[in-house]
């Protein structure tokens, strides 16, 4: 499986997602790619914010490894699936997907959890660290889910 996490910025939420996934793929011997990306280019080629590197590390999960990227249309093919943190992202991913088959690969990463409540993984970049302890949370909880229902796969 290959699966992409999308936020704005990419360097708050969705590198915890990649960061949380890879390490719970690891811990199941799943032979998975994650990566992450953003929707927005201001914070291409930069390290996750440094609350998010700390609070991962917290779990003994590390981030330094990972850089900002733009997310680029090209990641709908490659990619089996992407996980939107929110419905701004979900949007704008949407709206550069060529057809259903690329369409369907995107979900909002809550739904796994509370299936059709389309609620988001709030933004933390203006808040303070305990924001950022609350989407390790919700993304913990979201990522146990993707592993129980893709592991198959
Ligand atoms: P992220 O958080 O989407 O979780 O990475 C943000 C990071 C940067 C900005 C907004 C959200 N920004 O406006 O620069």
């Amino acid at each position: 499986m290959k699966i992409l996490m999308v936020c704005l910025g990419n360097i708050c939420r969705s590198p915890l997602a990649e960061g949380l996934l890879a390490h719970k793929a690891a811990q199941n011997n799943l032979d998975w790619t994650i990566d992450s990306a953003g929707t927005g280019d201001w914070h291409v080629g930069q390290l996750p914010n440094i609350r998010s590197i700390q609070v991962a590390k917290e779990h003994g999960i590390d981030l330094t490894n990972q850089r900002a990227r733009q997310f680029k249309a090209e990641d709908l093919e490659h990619f089996d699936l992407i996980f939107a943190m929110d419905s701004s992202n979900f949007s704008n991913i949407i709206s550069m997907a060529k057809n259903d088959e690329q369409k369907n690969k995107v979900i909002l990463i809550r739904n796994m959890v509370e299936a059709n409540m389309n609620l988001a993984v709030p933004d933390p970049y203006y808040s303070d660290l305990s924001a950022y302890q609350n989407v390790y949370q919700i993304l913990d909880e979201a990522c146990d889910k993707i592993i129980e229902k893709f592991r198959a796969n």
